[in-house]
């Protein structure tokens, strides 16, 4: 039951130090120097870096699109995700116009139920807001426990709802002090560009990309500001991918703002001419919004330097290349959008980021996870070492070199984005709660013992002021 950390350096997005960590229940109960063992089983950190759990609050698993559904369910996903250093994942809830809010989320528990290795949350998608799904919302959010609502402006036949209803949602999160959570994309210019490249014969992988051009991220995004600013409302504008959207985070951040923003591992580290590969093996990188020409990179390293991005999400969102990618091998428009990220976003932002000296080790914890901790209500509970805090910890070596490979890899796909890379730096042992689910790099871990995690909304009283206002 008990647990003592030794000999570790303790890396928080603030500190760092050496000291014994003592874990009790699943809780840190002391941190200091020569900690006595006390019967506690020791976990020997010497030489590693003692990090927060990783954070991921961008996932799909288990989740229907496209005409199909992800090949990572709950149990592949985690897995995938402990063995790269995360403890905790948001996935997103998704919701029918039609149905229940409450039957969409009881449906999210039920895929995880049994089957998740580490703790979760979710995000509550909404694609159209009902006088009875309106009224059902804040209630839902409160008896859940969740503190974020996702919209999309895009993939007009699934998911993308009104810019009224994105509107409403932003009224609704601002009275419940909730976040909302916007894919930015102008999904209905697109699919007119998509409709046209098609006509013109256009079929390649690389379409993808050039039919979905960064305007129309930075356009969407700027919407979404200032939507959000005339309701009141608090906006995290998911996988920010380029100069145009970030150019208008960064301004209404000047302005004062309250938007936030999250970036994805490849679109730090991968760009556009990966779509143009010969062959179908573009498909491997087609996901959204799309890889951007490269000098984009540079943009985005330097707004998470300057904490204008504050987090970094996996967007896992698995299809294997030699199976579902396939549905769209004459026709890009019908290639499943998303790649597999959940297992390698630590490692490959510790090695382009921290060991490239593009980033400190402090910005690394806050991006991986101390600022989704903080955005999303999981604070101090998660996301920090301290006293009280949950021991979800990563024992991580920074100076072991790595290959990554499908081969190697644990997530249920057949190819990875990074095949071949060599990254610097790698989680040895991971805990939740005190227990080790990654150990000496073995899963022993507990499918079905990752917690769902309710989180806190800080609801503001509905005075008759605040009704009449
Ligand atoms: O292509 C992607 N990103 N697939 C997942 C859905 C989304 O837009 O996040
Ligand atoms: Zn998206
Ligand atoms: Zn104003
Ligand atoms: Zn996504």
């Amino acid at each position: 039951m008990k647990k003592l950390i030794t000999g570790g350096l303790i890396t928080t997005a603030t500190d760092m130090y050496e000291a014994d960590i003592l874990i009790e229940n699943g809780k840190i109960v002391q941190i200091g120097k020569n900690l006595a063992a006390d019967g506690a089983e020791i976990v020997d950190a010497t030489g590693q870096y003692v990090m927060p759990g990783g954070i991921d609050p961008h996932t799909h698993l288990d989740m229907p699109f496209n005409n199909t559904v992800t090949d990572d369910d709950w149990e592949s996903g985690t897995i995938a995700a402990a063995f790269g250093g995360t403890t905790t994942i948001l996935d997103f809830c998704l919701s029918a116009g039609e149905e229940k809010l409450t039957t969409a989320v009881d449906k999210w528990h039920e895929k995880a139920k049994g089957k998740s290795a580490i703790d979760y949350g979710f995000h509550l998608m909404i694609s159209d807001l009902t006088p009875e799904t309106e009224t059902e919302l804040p209630l839902l959010l409160e008896r859940e426990g969740i503190t974020s609502v996702k919209v999309f402006m895009a993939y007009a036949k699934e998911f993308q709802a009104t810019d009224r209803t994105l509107f409403k949602a932003f009224k609704i999160a601002k009275d419940m002090n909730a976040v909302v959570m916007v894919h930015c994309e102008n999904g209905s210019v697109i699919d007119e560009l998509v409709e046209e490249a098609k006509q013109a014969g256009q079929t390649a992988p690389i379409y993808h990309a050039l039919t979905r051009p960064a305007e129309l991220e930075g356009e969407a995004t700027k919407r979404a500001i200032e939507l959000a600013h005339i309701a009141g409302a608090k906006l995290y504008v998911v996988h920010v991918t380029c100069k145009e959207a970030l150019d208008e985070i960064i301004s209404a951040r000047e302005k004062g703002y309250d938007v936030y923003g999250e970036t994805c591992p490849p679109y730090l580290t991968l760009d556009q001419s990966a779509l143009a590969q010969p062959g179908f093996e573009g498909a491997k990188y087609v996901w959204s919004p799309p890889l951007r020409p490269k000098y984009h990179q540079e943009h985005l390293w330097n707004a998470l330097k300057a904490k204008q991005l504050q987090t970094i999400g996996s967007d896992q969102c698995s299809f294997s290349f030699n199976g579902k990618k396939q549905l769209g091998l004459h026709d890009f428009s019908k290639i499943p959008n998303g790649g597999p990220f959940i297992e390698d976003r630590f490692s490959i932002l510790y090695s382009e980021g921290v060991a490239k000296g593009r980033i400190s080790i402090h910005d690394f914890v806050d991006m991986i996870s101390t600022s989704a901790a903080k955005i999303f209500g999981l604070y101090p509970q998660k996301g920090t070492i301290a006293v009280g805090s949950d021991a979800d910890i990563v024992i991580f070596d920074p100076t072991v070199k790595r290959e990554i490979s499908a081969e190697t890899h644990h997530m249920n796909v057949d190819y990875n984005a990074y095949e071949g890379w060599e990254v610097t730096g790698e989680p040895i042992s991971v805990l939740v709660r005190g227990e080790y689910v990654i150990k000496n790099k073995q899963f022993v871990g507990v499918v079905g013992s990752g917690k769902y995690i309710k989180r806190a909304l800080k609801v503001k009283p509905k005075t008759a002021e605040t009704i009449n206002a």
